[in-house]
């Protein structure tokens, strides 16, 4: 989740790095993170100085070298043609990689699997740089990194390549790219001519792409994409194809092993919002629901509240718990979560609501793992998702799915591995930039259904569950992910020199 907050000590973090191979201590260390937090003047002096340390100093230092920088900078700039230690090309990965959330932790994650293989390599053909690009720093995020990831991101950070013999990624959206529809260090960092490739990598929610995005997506020499899915709406939508490359994205299979974990105690967290608590019935017998989301519309959590009251009452022994967080609205979400019941046409059963729990408290990301291992089964029946992060990582942790069947998620859910929700039609968006737009509209009818079928079948929700994690581990493991990444690079940087 995007916003758990970094609450862990630095020795944990530590200890860790040095039991586990770094690529996972990473996509667990950079989901700890705080997204919004109140800035101090302290904090705000130390983001500056953050800030100085690491992107746009260096940026300044390019364009006006001190005297010992530039001494850096020309023997960084000029290798001797006959330098054998130093590679020709650079591979400059610009991505929020002080931010923390989705973009952040996978960039993460590659960056160490290309540092690990770097160090191994005699001869590499690149050496690697990274830049800050595409989101707000975090200080909190950086702070709670262990020392060994702040000094690998510092020292990747002051490497710096000669444009023209360098390879960018840009692992953001694409307004982020340059020149950027918001404030962020563009990427590339000038205009793309300048740069021997230049990649970006993306993906989106709805049905298309916008003109403005086809065209920066068509200013890019590759777009690398997470899904067949996106694969087609980009090139539907205008993308060039020849453009246009699948590259999945991976879970982190370590950190999301149910056989690491106990469950977490429901009965510690979340409030009941929902049904009476007077039914006497013994929450440890109940069969749980969860679902993990931010609070949007695009998320579907209507019609999974929908379906969830039209299928079960205040008698049957079940629980549906919706781990939530602010997207642009306030937290009062029992309260949306009532008037929505009690606004609509569903009628309140004789025996009462079914019980719903909205567990807004904080979760920290070490206890994820406890809490998606607590449930029976996960559910989100969103209307577009991009990769769908909560939903592998319920898969990872053996849970059986209910998802529903398009958009991103179709790329790994199977009748097999999960319950594939089937689409009654698709609606347009509303609101908002992607207005017009087409996404999903999940059958109720058949969500009802098959909450009813995973709570009266557990063996077969576990065997999918089992087959879910099996999944995962041979096609999206950080390891085959990391792989394939390397890869294309390699191809790249073969095919230009
Ligand atoms: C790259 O730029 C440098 C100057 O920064 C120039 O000396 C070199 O010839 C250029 N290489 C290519 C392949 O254009
Ligand atoms: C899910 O969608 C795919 C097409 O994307 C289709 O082939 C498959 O039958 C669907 N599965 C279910 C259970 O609806």
């Amino acid at each position: 989740m995007d916003s758990a907050e970094n609450k862990r000590t630095g020795n944990h973090s530590l200890r860790l790095i040095s039991k586990v191979k770094p690529i996972y201590v990473l996509s667990i260390l950079v989901l700890f993170l705080a997204i919004s937090f109140g800035l101090t003047k302290t904090n705000r002096y130390k983001l500056c100085n953050l800030k100085s340390i690491l992107s746009r100093q260096k940026l300044l230092n390019f364009f006006h070298p001190t005297p010992l920088q530039k001494k850096r900078n020309e023997n960084t700039q000029m290798p001797s043609a006959e330098s054998e230690s130093e590679p020709p090309f650079c591979v400059q990965w610009m991505a929020p990689f002080l931010s923390g959330g989705g973009y952040s932790s996978e960039a993460w994650s590659y960056i160490l699997a290309l540092s690990n293989y770097l160090k191994t390599q005699k001869n590499s053909r690149f050496r690697l740089s990274i830049e800050q690009h595409g989101d707000q720093e975090n200080l909190e995020f950086w702070e709670g990194l262990p020392l060994e990831m702040r000094n690998l991101a510092i020292e990747l950070y002051q490497s710096e390549c000669r444009w023209n013999q360098t390879v960018v990624v840009c692992h953001s959206e694409p307004g982020a790219w340059y020149p950027p529809l918001f404030d962020t260090l563009p990427c590339p960092l000038i205009d793309y001519s300048n740069f021997k490739v230049v990649i970006g990598r993306t993906m989106f929610e709805t049905d298309r792409v916008n003109s403005e995005h086809v065209s920066r997506c068509n200013r890019m020499d590759f777009v690398w994409v997470p899904t067949e899915f996106h694969v087609n709406a980009f090139t539907r939508s205008g993308v060039d194809p020849f453009k246009v490359k699948k590259i999945v994205q991976s879970v982190d299979l370590e950190f999301f092993d149910p056989s690491k974990y106990k469950p977490l105690d429901f009965s510690s967290i979340g409030t009941l919002v929902l049904g009476s608590d007077l039914t006497g019935l013994n929450l440890e017998e109940k069969f749980v629901f969860l679902s993990v989301f931010k609070w949007e519309y695009r998320k579907g959590w209507d019609v999974l509240l929908r379906s969830y009251v039209k299928e079960f009452s205040g008698v049957d022994n079940v629980a549906l718990y919706l781990l939530t967080n602010p997207y642009h609205s306030d937290r009062d979400f029992g309260n949306k979560i009532v008037q929505y019941v009690e606004g609509s046409d569903l009628e309140k059963p004789i025996n009462g609501w079914a019980h719903v729990y909205v567990i807004d408290e904080h979760i920290v990301q070490v206890d994820l793992p406890r809490l998606y291992k607590a449930a029976d089964a996960f559910v989100l029946p969103s209307r577009g998702e991009g990769w769908g992060r909560p939903l592998v990582e319920a898969m990872a942790m053996s849970l059986p799915v209910i998802a529903t069947n398009w958009s991103g998620p179709t790329e790994y859910l199977t009748d097999e591995n999960s319950y594939p929700l089937p689409v009654d039609r698709m609606s347009e968006v509303k609101g908002g930039p992607f207005k017009g737009h087409l996404w999903a509209e999940p059958s109720v009818d058949k969500l009802q259904l098959l909450m009813r079928h995973v709570m009266s079948n557990p063996e077969e929700a576990k065997a999918k569950g089992r087959q879910a994690r099996n999944d995962m581990s041979r096609s999206f493991s950080p390891e085959i992910v990391a792989q394939i990444v390397l890869d294309h690079l390699q191809q790249i940087i073969n095919n230009i020199g």
